[in-house]
């Protein structure tokens, strides 16, 4: 099993290019399934959830070719079955979002159900519920839920709770459901909107996404495209925490300053210069330890959860006190254990982590729980007095792509151990 093995106490300098966005480029590739002709897909980042949405399209018989590593072109015109098999969703829970697509498409869909995740139960009763409300006749048993719908009619549903994939899911089905559909309360996600950006170069006829109000227009047929999907946001701010808790000056490129505005906001409080471009963001912390600031995470445009552990790591290392409030996912805290084996301070009450800043991290071997969780241990390795060990990184693999690459680029002692 890799490890990452981070020699910490260097300030980050340099210079970084983002990928795209992995949780964009998930619902955009199921998307996919909805055209009726080939659909290129471009600033793919080659990451493990990736190549299992690529695998799952492929097991459904679905011709997807990937071009140069980073352009995947897709096209469903030969797919054999709509069957999403356990084997596959258990391993990346976004696979959930074929659902919806395969349903508007073809009439029927057989998806395993996701299960939970370390993060918390993440069940999909929104997912079912709206797509009953168009008009779906869905079973779930042994573990599936199998879903038919002659076709599928356009509603006015309103979510319970805000959900992204769940937004997305139908938002896709809408699009060639018969009549119209309204999703209220639906996710603002920049996500959301790049998928709706692609579904609409399809010939798709959303309205409204990045609002809490999205409207659809059902047609009868999505042609082909060639669409390229967004910077990831959540991979710009890592590498700025990055930077912010050793000190550093770094310049993070190919990414869109505008659609991180809350994570920009804390890091300016924590004390960092942050210049912004229309594609660039340059962070110095002048070589000043961060101060400590408090969180709260939310749906966007709120504070997203998943920079929460990524501040937390920050906030184990600054100057003063921090409260940290998780209010997305129940089970959230779990890299808080971790961080405390590296000498951090940190109690958890609630829903709350309060923590009182300390000078520094102690070395430690760390084991990765969930994706952003293994994340925010390479950060507090980067700032930490000696060799952390970070076990089970096939959690960070699903999510960055050539970490420890990008991480050298910017001057970190960090190696792959396999
Ligand atoms: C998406 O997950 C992201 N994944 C997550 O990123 C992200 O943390 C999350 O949104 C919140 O921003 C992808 O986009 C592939 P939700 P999603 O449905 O859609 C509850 C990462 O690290 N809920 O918005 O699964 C749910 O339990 C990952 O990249 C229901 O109760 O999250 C949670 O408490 C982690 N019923 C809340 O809504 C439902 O049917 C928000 O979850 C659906 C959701």
């Amino acid at each position: 099993m890799d490890k990452l093995a981070i020699t910490g106490g260097v300030r980050l300098q340099g210079e970084v290019r983002v990928s795209g966005a992995k949780n964009a480029t998930l619902p955009i590739l199921a998307g996919a399934l909805l055209a009726d002709g080939p659909v290129t897909i471009g600033n793919v980042p080659h990451l493990n959830d990736v190549t299992t949405m690529i695998a799952l399209l492929v097991r459904m018989g679905v011709d997807v070719t990937v071009h140069d590593g980073m352009r995947v072109e897709v096209d469903p015109g030969n797919i054999q079955h709509y069957r999403a098999p356990y084997e596959l969703v258990k391993t990346m829970r976004a696979s959930i979002l074929v659902l919806g697509p395969l349903l508007s498409r073809f009439g029927e869909a057989e998806v395993s159900l996701p299960g939970g995740c370390a993060i918390g139960a993440r069940p999909v009763d929104l997912h079912v519920a709206g797509l009953q409300a168009m008009g779906a006749e869905i079973s779930i048993e042994d573990g599936f839920i199998r879903a038919r719908a002659d076709r599928l009619k356009g509603a006015h549903l309103v979510l319970d709770i805000v959900t992204v994939t769940g937004t997305e899911n139908l938002m896709m089905a809408a699009a060639l459901a018969k009549g119209h559909t309204v999703i209220e309360n639906a996710a603002r996600e920049p996500e959301v909107v790049d998928l709706a950006n692609f579904l609409n170069s399809m010939g798709a006829r959303v309205r409204g996404a990045g609002t809490n109000r999205i409207e659809i227009e059902g047609v009868s047929a999505l042609g082909g495209t060639d669409y390229n999907v967004m910077p990831d946001r959540i991979e710009t701010g890592t590498f700025l925490v990055a930077a912010a808790m050793t000190g550093g000056r770094i310049l993070v490129k190919r990414t869109r300053p505008a659609v991180i505005e809350a994570v920009l906001a804390k890091l300016r409080d924590a004390g960092a210069d942050i210049v912004i471009g229309e594609d660039w963001i340059e962070l110095d912390m002048h070589a000043v330890r961060p101060k400590s600031v408090d969180i709260s995470t939310a749906p966007y445009p709120g504070f997203p959860t998943d920079m929460q552990a990524q501040f937390t790591a920050m906030n184990s290392i600054a100057d003063g006190v921090g409260t940290i409030t998780e209010n997305v996912f129940e089970n959230r805290f779990m890299h808080v254990l971790e961080l405390q084996r590296m000498g951090a301070d940190i109690k958890i009450a609630g829903h709350s982590a309060v923590i009182h800043g300390i000078a520094g991290l102690t070395a430690a071997p760390v084991m990765a729980t969930d994706l952003r969780a293994s994340a925010s241990l390479v950060l507090a390795g980067l700032a930490a007095d000696g060799e952390t060990l970070v076990d089970r990184i096939y959690h960070i693999d699903r999510g960055y792509e050539c970490i420890e690459e990008k991480f050298q680029q910017l001057g970190a002692l960090i190696r792959r151990i396999v």
